[in-house]
């Protein structure tokens, strides 16, 4: 590198951290900026952060290799990343990727020669409605064909030396992200809201009023877990601190699940009027929502959307006129790890560290972000706050099961007519739901993605609620032609891949489960060796450190037990043991 070079570099990062205060928490923005600028991060450039921000080059360089957004190696000036998780595969993603590989004359992880085009494998974009989906450096591309591909090449050939698709609207090979919203919309979060409707009531009621109302409702975190709400919120209101934050987690990447993109994109103000009444009661000033790095599309509307509240004053200083209550919005991207879904591990990420689950307690609501008390709540959450405060605690209670109020919004894909956005009462069966989205021929169904169970047609009269099949909003259907086996696989492989690492269960539990999966495709085991991995998966679920660990070895559990048949049947040289 040229001293000039090396000069230039050195102020532009010297900029981009003093944007951010020279504090590690910037630690991740500023990388950000330098790979979309440079297509890499190089050892110079990570010292130079490491300089400014008086942390060791080692922690960037940690830092780096934990995001698959980020490199140390040089990367094209258009990186494609194809999805190649399982509803995209359902949809034939190997032939987008062949075609690929032939026009590009590369393999994935591979550059081309003339420092162009980067193509790498992705999981999970959030679009398993509408695939094979495929990322173009921010830019998504849905329903991508073989045939498709060479004019998105070209569109990106004649847009080289420039970052964005100029008029990407006018190509016919780009086809915009729809909403696919495909149930009726007057049923419960899918509701219209005025934008201050529900603050201007929660600015009635106070702290106390709106956690109680909360509680009547019945209201559990939408993300999955199922943890109540005003519990975590009444804890964080009781701390004592000068500061807290209200997290909104928008870091969907649980394969399958795509319900909180059209929130983020058509309800946005919902969910920051939710947010807002989350800073009311816990006394928070500060609002961040960790987008993942899959939507960053999705950045402008939001900070659109953040800037009307604020023309409006439902953001701001003294909102709404009350002179005791200032709360602000910021957003900030996450880099493509799954793992910072998990609440602990995201606010890692928010701190500048890798995203790696912390041990608790100490638990956010005392010691989240920067050690303050911080809630951290799934996006649909937020919104569902929003109308329970703005219609009253029955509201939500009016539909649903006894232990799970109210309604649900699932994400939709696989093999079914009818992909898309559903929002159900919580208590529908497996069955009245794939009848609602013509998927009647399914042999099985997976509920609550790659870390959820695989549900068999015989017990598709199970209810989808709290106290029987749980789910964080993913349905995927398979039909009689999936090979059940490919898709404990393909789930093995996501979590190979976005396992952080840190415990031994799940770092080589995973490991060998994916190994063993493509020996007994090949019908090389025999009962008791898979009886043997299905221990390992229980030991997995018992020892892991975090839910990751924990549901990795789910689908992989319930596809051998469900389909032992099918599994054992596919060699008819494999040996019974016992
Ligand atoms: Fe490909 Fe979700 S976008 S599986």
């Amino acid at each position: 590198m040229l001293e000039t070079d090396r000069l230039r570099l050195s102020q532009e990062i010297e900029d981009l951290a003093a944007k951010h205060d020279f504090q590690r928490e910037g630690l991740l923005p500023i990388l950000q900026a330098i790979k979309n600028k440079h297509n890499h991060i190089s050892d110079f450039a990570m010292q130079e952060v490491a300089r400014l921000l008086a942390i060791h080059p080692v922690e960037v360089y940690g830092v780096v290799s934990f995001y698959s957004f980020l490199s140390t190696k040089q990367q094209g000036h258009f990186v494609i990343r194809l999805c190649r998780t399982i509803s995209c595969d359902l949809l034939d993603k190997e032939a987008v990727a062949c075609q690929l590989e032939n026009e590009l004359g590369i393999k994935f992880g591979e550059t081309t020669k003339d420092g162009r085009f980067s193509l790498f494998w992705a999981n999970c974009l959030g679009m398993c409605d509408q695939g094979p989906a495929m990322l173009i450096n921010d830019y998504v591309f849905t329903q991508v064909t073989a045939e498709k591909v060479f004019d998105i090449l070209e569109c990106c050939r004649k847009s080289f030396g420039t970052y964005a698709f100029e008029g990407k609207d006018n190509i016919s090979c780009f086809t915009p992200v729809k909403s696919n919203i495909q149930s009726d919309k007057s049923t419960g979060v899918l509701l219209e809201l005025e934008p201050d409707k529900a603050l201007k009531k929660a600015l009635e009621y106070g702290p106390e009023k709106i956690v109680e109302t909360i509680k009547i409702s019945g209201l559990k975190g939408r993300g999955g877990a199922g943890f109540p709400t005003h519990i975590k919120w009444e804890l964080a209101a009781k701390v004592k601190s000068n500061k807290k934050y209200v997290v909104c987690n928008a870091d969907e990447g649980e394969p399958g699940t795509f319900k909180d993109r059209v929130l983020l994109s058509d309800y946005s103000h919902v969910m920051l009027e939710g947010m807002t009444i989350a800073g009311l009661v816990i006394g928070a000033k500060k609002g961040i929502i960790y987008l993942r790095g899959e939507y960053s599309y999705l950045l402008k509307n939001l900070k659109k959307a953040i800037d009307t509240r604020h023309s409006n004053n439902l953001l701001g200083n003294n909102i709404l006129g009350d002179k005791d209550f200032s709360f602000d919005i910021d957003i900030r991207l996450g880099s493509g790890a799954y793992i910072c879904g998990e609440e602990t591990a995201l606010i890692e990420s928010l701190e500048g560290q890798r995203g790696e689950p912390r041990n608790r307690p100490p638990f956010p609501v005392d010691t989240g972000y920067n050690d303050h008390p911080t809630i951290v709540n799934n996006v649909e959450t937020f919104a569902m706050v929003a109308h329970i405060i703005a219609k009253g605690p029955s509201w939500l209670k009016r539909a649903g099961t006894e232990k799970s109020s109210g309604t649900k919004l699932f994400s939709v894909s696989g093999n079914c007519k009818r992909p898309g956005i559903y929002e159900m009462p919580y208590g529908i069966t497996i069955n009245e739901l794939l009848i609602l989205v013509g998927g009647e021929e399914a042999k099985a169904v997976q509920v609550g993605g790659a870390s959820g169970r695989c549900v068999p047609r015989s017990e598709f009269d199970h209810l989808i609620a709290y106290e029987d099949i749980p789910t964080g909003g993913s349905i995927i259907v398979f039909n009689n032609n999936t090979d059940m086996l490919g898709v404990a696989e393909n789930f093995l492989q996501f979590f190979n891949e976005e396992s952080c690492g840190q415990c031994t269960p799940c770092r080589i539990g995973n490991t060998k489960l994916l190994e063993s999966v493509k020996m007994l495709k090949k019908g090389q085991c025999s009962i008791r060796y898979l009886r043997e991995l299905q221990s390992l998966g229980e030991t997995m679920q018992l020892s892991s450190k975090c839910g990751l660990g924990q549901s990795a070895p789910n689908a992989f559990l319930s596809i051998t037990k469900h389909f032992t048949d099918e599994i054992l049947g596919r060699n008819k040289q494999i040996l019974e043991v016992q």
